[in-house]
């Protein structure tokens, strides 16, 4: 893919992070995820792709924005699968609590894992968990050999781990073993990229989680050179049957890396919504609105962190426009 797309999806992010940033702490999670979509959305139709939504809001009946199989992009440019999560966190917004993102994942045509909304099993660490972690060993093994790889006490080790009934057996086996936790109340494609991000605090992910926000994480994971296993979870016929139909012969299969996203060319973007542990969320001023942003290339590992001032005034006084039309060419 064409290396100038990266600043293209930034602005991306940028739109839907200002558009949802307004509703922080306003206890309406879908006003905000909507205001991000349209935003999004809008945006997208200015970039020179041939994009498909591989990963987005829903089924085409159920989301009128951003479906899965909508075409996006001003239709010019490369074939591209396109994941999209205009607010990863919506509770986060709502509730005004650090760790929501907006996010996309871009990569040519049939790379990226079509993975449908159910749940998956991760584990994420950095560089250092390469050839050494794995999701079907005791979380005391891995966390005893990544240690030994950190070269650190396992005492030292830091997991973010969602906090979910489903966990708790996990966290009382991590807390056994003397590990740190963060728990989390939501968002966890955010802290897996941390985990990858030496010095960020942060050295596994682990749980179960949305499979969409697993392929998301999985493509920051890969321009960072960092460690990703993944197993679905699919929970009746159907989404079993949607599974297999993504390839999978073995819907609970172990996923590596590269079963998420295939290849070596894919883009990672996110803008902060609110404070994240890389990046600070969107801030409003009288003139000017502040935005952070990640924007990463597994083709060449480039990470750049973007800090843009959007001009706000009268006409505008959300941020940037976000009603673009379709550009003519
Ligand atoms: P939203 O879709 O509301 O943004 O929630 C995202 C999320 O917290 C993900 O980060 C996580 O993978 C998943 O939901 C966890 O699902 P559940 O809340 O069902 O445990």
């Amino acid at each position: 893919m064409e290396r100038e797309l990266a600043l293209e999806f930034v602005r991306v992010t940028e739109a839907a992070a200002i558009q949802a940033g307004r509703l922080m702490g306003r206890g309406d999670k879908n006003g905000a995820d909507k205001l991000a979509v349209d935003a999004m959305r809008a945006m997208l139709d200015t970039v020179d792709i041939r994009g498909t939504v591989v990963i987005g809001e829903g089924e085409m009946d159920e989301a009128p924005m951003l479906y899965i199989g909508e075409e996006i992009g001003d239709g010019q440019g490369e074939p591209v699968d396109i994941a999209v999560d205009p607010v990863e966190g919506t509770n986060l917004v709502a509730k005004g609590l650090p760790g929501a993102i907006a996010v996309m994942a871009v990569a040519p045509r049939g790379c990226l894992l079509h993975a449908p909304d159910m749940y998956m099993e991760k584990i994420v660490t950095g560089p250092a968990g390469r050839g050494v972690i794995s999701l079907d060993a005791p979380i005391e093994e891995n966390l005893v050999e990544l240690a030994k790889k950190l070269e650190k006490p396992v005492t030292d080790v830091t997991l973010v781990i969602l906090d979910r009934e489903r966990h708790q057996e996990l966290i009382d086996r991590v807390r056994r073993i003397g590990a740190r936790i963060r728990l989390i109340s939501d968002g966890d494609v955010s802290p897996a990229v941390a985990a990858c991000v030496p010095g960020s605090g942060i050295d596994v992910m682990v749980g179960i989680g949305g499979a969409p926000e697993g392929v998301l994480a999985a493509a920051a994971v890969k321009c960072l050179g960092g460690e990703m296993q993944a197993r679905l979870l699919p929970e009746d016929a159907d989404q079993e049957l949607r599974a297999r139909r993504m390839g999978l012969h073995n819907p609970r299969q172990l996923l590596y890396l590269d079963d998420l996203v295939r290849g070596d060319d894919v883009l990672y973007v996110a803008t902060a919504i609110t404070d994240t542990d890389l990046l600070a969320g969107v801030h409003y001023g009288p003139q000017f609105c502040s935005t952070h942003s990640v924007v990463m290339r597994s083709l060449t590992g480039t990470v750049r962190y973007v800090h843009a001032d959007h001009q706000l005034n009268r006409k505008w006084p959300q941020g940037r426009p976000v009603t673009y039309s379709r550009r003519k060419n």
